[in-house]
């Protein structure tokens, strides 16, 4: 598939079920799960965000891409199925958003070393090793294909409060 026929996706928002539902795995890394890849990554660098998980796209299956430079460095992006954290080491605190719930960004508390492993777009098993900020995108991104939002790692207060806003939101968008 060309890069300009390549179309992006709707990004669906927190009350859609799909964002909640732990993903299937992937079995084979067939031609479906690459355009669906190609797709993904256009409508993560237009959006723009940092990471992309297929929920997010309404395809309940476990693919990630990830791409810390936003668009900058080719070398930077990061497609994985079945991705899953094998270690974790030490603390972080940082303000943290997400394309499905928009308009809401929060503190998160998430590890600053983590290990992950996956299987790339050519079938191979990958094993990586992020701290920090991009640390951070893969914890994001595999909650997402287990169907778990930030927004569930802050204090049930603050969960209260972000439902009561997004429930302002919605009643405004659909007076206007
Ligand atoms: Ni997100």
């Amino acid at each position: 598939m060309e890069d300009n026929e390549v179309t992006i996706l709707e990004i669906v928002t927190i009350g859609n079920p799909v964002l909640n539902r732990k993903a299937d795995k992937i079995k084979n890394i067939d031609q479906r799960v690459h355009d669906l890849a190609q797709r993904m990554i256009k409508t993560m660098h237009s959006a723009p965000g940092l990471g992309l998980a297929a929920p997010q796209v309404n395809q309940s299956i476990q693919l990630i891409t990830v791409d810390i430079s936003a668009g900058e460095n080719n070398t930077d992006l990061i497609v994985l199925a079945n991705p899953e954290i094998l270690h974790t080491e030490g603390e972080t605190i940082l303000e943290e958003g997400c394309l499905s719930v928009p308009g809401i960004n929060e503190k998160v508390t998430r590890p600053y070393h983590v290990v992950i492993k996956g299987i790339d777009l050519d079938g191979k098993e990958k094993i990586i090793e992020a701290e920090d900020l991009l640390a951070r995108i893969f914890c994001h991104e595999i909650d997402h294909v287990n169907g778990k939002l930030f927004i569930e790692h802050l204090s049930p207060l603050k969960k209260n409060l972000i439902r009561k806003k997004l429930q302002k939101q919605q009643d405004k968008d659909i007076r206007e």
